[in-house]
């Protein structure tokens, strides 16, 4: 299984150094190429390679956590999906305004979906703020909860297992529908819980 990650700021960097601390192999891109990204990966150990935006999006699980306006421009261009995983881990809206996104009612899964033609796209990693995603999952007596959801149950079974070899306790929210729209911000009521499983 590889893993790319398109974004290499709050959230890809967060992304990329919970995958370090488990010792799993990933390529983080950006949109100023691998260049740009040495010192970071420098930072982030052996696991993490830099690479293009082009070579992260071939990985079989492809992370996207990229600012909401600048997506299309990300996802254009890209190797066919044919069937990969994505994992949408944006939410609409952005600094420095923060107004929230006009997403016709819809869930903003299902628009970021519309993006990446044929994958499998599973929402997860964006309900917490990065520097928490980022921080040891182990704490305070648990594992820090992270919430999925997605209509393709094989897809969210993949994630789901690499969410718990993370170290965190995951929890499948149903589909994108559903659940994609509990963990949006803004719009759910999840974003920013910090909830952790007691086992
Ligand atoms: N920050 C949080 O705490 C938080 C929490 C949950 C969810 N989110 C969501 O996560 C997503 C990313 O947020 P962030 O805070 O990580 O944003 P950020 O720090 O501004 O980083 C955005 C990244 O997107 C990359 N990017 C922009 N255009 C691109 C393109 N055309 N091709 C490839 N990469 C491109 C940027 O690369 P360059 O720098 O090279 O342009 C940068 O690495 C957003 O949708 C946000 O809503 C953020």
């Amino acid at each position: 299984m590889t893993i790319g990650i398109i974004g290499s700021g709050a959230i890809g960097t967060a992304l990329a150094r919970v995958l370090s601390r488990a010792e799993i192999e990933a390529t983080i891109s950006n949109s100023r190429g691998p260049d740009s990204l040495k010192d970071l990966v420098r930072e982030l150990g052996p696991s993490i390679k830099p690479g293009t935006r082009e070579e992260a999006a071939r990985a079989d699980i492809v992370f996207v956590a990229v600012n909401w306006t600048k997506l299309p421009a990300a996802m254009t261009g890209l190797p066919d999906w044919n069937g990969r995983i994505v994992v949408d881990a944006n939410n609409p809206i952005e600094a420095p305004l923060f107004k929230p996104a006009d997403l016709g009612g819809r869930v903003s899964s299902a628009v970021f979906a519309d993006l990446v033609p044929g994958a499998r796209v599973v929402k997860a990693f964006n309900h917490l703020r990065a520097d928490l995603l980022a921080t040891d999952p182990r704490s305070d007596g648990g594992q820090r909860v992270l919430f999925y959801s997605g209509d393709d149950a094989a897809a969210k079974a993949e994630i789901a297992a690499l969410i718990e070899r993370l170290g965190f306790a995951g929890l499948d929210l149903g589909s994108l529908e559903v659940g994609g729209k509990l963990a949006q911000f803004p719009g759910g009521p999840l974003p920013n819980q910090n909830l952790i499983r007691i086992s």
